[in-house]
């Protein structure tokens, strides 16, 4: 039998990826080659729903794809491609909007959060529609599951009833998508507001960790990551939200369960943990950052790269979109 195909975009909105995104995504992507047909998309279409400048936007897909080479995606394994490369999300996004209530879509909890940025009237339309484009992402591959956090729920469950609705007007057409829950992914928090979930949008360039960033400020922002006033290496994520934080990582990182560092670094203080975390950072990032640039530096080989990833996927958002404009009436 063939594997579970899996799809998963993430957004190219930042110079670099982060800690948390990619202990929450990318790791998970690369674990998930095995046993899955993976399809990884960097999202760019869904990155114009807010404001951006082309040439950064250009830039930072390619640097997201590269990033995800980086980190361990086999292009022989996974299909790794940029969302604008396969002209079809855009087709069956349109198709898919037609199909959809304005209240359903309205019901969206991301879209009231986003758009209470800009003010209801002044957010654009694609950030209204953006779930739609999302569950376009999906169909169009047939996919069986996708991994999704908490925030993701309601948009699969929209993609759900699209695909349901679809079939039921037009024939059975779309799979219908599973969510794959992720286990051991816990939220990472900044290192300065250690109550905040580490984001791109945060204000404090000291609480996020780059992939793309050189050893000595990796090093400094875990060493001045805010703490309480103890001394005590415990995770209680109420009072010791900063440790909490750092014990994730550390957790995260190096395999080792959260007790037995707790145990182990018993009587030793802050720092001695603090310089222990940032190590593991910078062991893990490095190699990433490392042969990200290395795949930045050859322009031609990337492109081909990204090429050979649209064209895979390419071939079977063809296929579904046959069937859906023949199903439609074009
Ligand atoms: P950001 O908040 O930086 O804009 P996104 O919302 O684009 O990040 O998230 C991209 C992916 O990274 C998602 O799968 C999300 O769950 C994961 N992710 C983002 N931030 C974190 C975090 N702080 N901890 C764990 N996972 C995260
Ligand atoms: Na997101």
């Amino acid at each position: 039998m063939a594997s579970p195909r899996v799809l998963s975009g993430i957004q190219p909105t930042a110079d670099s990826f982060h800690l948390g995104n990619y202990l929450g995504a990318v790791r998970q992507y690369v674990s998930m080659q095995e046993g899955y047909d993976a399809f990884y998309c960097v999202v760019d279409l869904h990155a114009i729903t807010v404001d951006y400048q082309p040439e950064a936007l250009r830039r930072r897909s390619r640097v997201a794809a590269a990033q995800l080479f980086a980190a361990g995606l086999d292009p022989e394994r996974s299909t790794v491609f940029i969302q604008s490369h396969v002209r079809e999300h855009t087709e069956l996004a349109w198709i898919l909007i037609c199909l959809t209530g304005m209240g359903e879509a309205g019901r969206m909890t991301q879209f009231k959060d986003k758009s209470a940025r800009y003010g209801e009237t002044s957010a654009g339309v694609g950030l209204f529609t953006y779930p739609i484009l999302q569950a376009a992402d999906i169909l169009l591959y047939q996919a069986n599951k996708v991994p999704v956090g908490a925030d993701q729920k309601q948009h699969l469950e929209l993609t759900r009833d699209l695909a349901q609705r679809f079939n039921h007007r037009f024939g059975e057409t779309f799979t219908l998508p599973e969510p794959h829950i992720v286990k051991g992914v816990e939220k990472i928090t900044d290192l300065q507001d250690p109550t905040a979930k580490m984001s791109k949008s945060s204000s404090s360039p000291g609480g996020i960790l780059d992939l793309l960033e050189q050893p000595g400020p990796l090093r400094k922002k875990v060493m001045r990551a805010v703490t309480d006033t103890g001394t005590e290496i415990l995770f209680d994520e109420e009072n010791k939200p900063g440790i909490a934080n750092l014990l994730r990582i550390q957790s995260a990182l190096t395999g080792t369960p959260i007790p037995e560092l707790e145990a182990r670094y018993a009587g030793q203080g802050y720092g001695t943990f603090k310089k222990d975390v940032a190590e593991a950072v910078t062991e893990t990032f490095t190699p990433i950052r490392e042969r990200t640039e290395k795949l930045l530096a050859d322009e031609a080989a990337l492109d081909k790269m990204l090429a050979a990833g649209a064209a895979k996927a390419r071939a079977v958002a063809a296929e579904t979109m046959e069937k859906v404009r023949e199903r439609a009436g074009f």
